[in-house]
């Protein structure tokens, strides 16, 4: 139920389901990270994502860009 709770959030609802980021980090500056072409495929040559976090690879691809990632986790300054 909760798996399937999370696929009709993702196409019907989109942010609501996903944690805000800002939460527990600083907001995140989308320009640094488009020049950077930051994509989850990436994320981890510069930071130490996968050990703190682990990223549900049904959920996401790894081409997904950083402003997609703000789009469902509110991450942009
Ligand atoms: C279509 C919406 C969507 C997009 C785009 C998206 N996510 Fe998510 N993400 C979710 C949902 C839904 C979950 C599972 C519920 C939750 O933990 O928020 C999740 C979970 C996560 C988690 C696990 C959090 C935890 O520790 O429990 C991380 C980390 C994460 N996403 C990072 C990313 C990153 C990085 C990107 C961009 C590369 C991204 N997400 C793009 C919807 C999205
Ligand atoms: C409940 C608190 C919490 C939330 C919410 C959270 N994180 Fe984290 N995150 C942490 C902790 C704790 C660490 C490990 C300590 C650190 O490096 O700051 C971490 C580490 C990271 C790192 C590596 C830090 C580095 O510079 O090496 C990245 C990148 C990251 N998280 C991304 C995300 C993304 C993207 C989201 C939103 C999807 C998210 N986090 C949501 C707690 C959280
Ligand atoms: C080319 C290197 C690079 C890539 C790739 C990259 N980042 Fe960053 N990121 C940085 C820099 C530089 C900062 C700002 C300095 C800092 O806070 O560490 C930053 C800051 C952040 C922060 C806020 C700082 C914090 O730790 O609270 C988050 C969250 C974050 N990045 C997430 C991501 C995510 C998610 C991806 C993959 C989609 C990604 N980054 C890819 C270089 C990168």
């Amino acid at each position: 139920m909760k798996y399937l709770a999370i696929v009709a959030a993702l196409l019907f609802a989109g942010s609501a389901a996903a944690l805000d980021c800002t939460e527990c980090h600083e907001k995140v500056d989308l320009t640094v990270h488009q020049e950077a072409e930051a994509t989850l495929a990436t994320c981890n040559d510069c930071h130490g994502m996968s050990d703190a976090h682990t990223v549900d690879m049904e959920l996401h691809t790894p081409e997904l860009t950083i402003t997609e990632c703000a789009d469902c986790h509110g991450m942009e300054k």
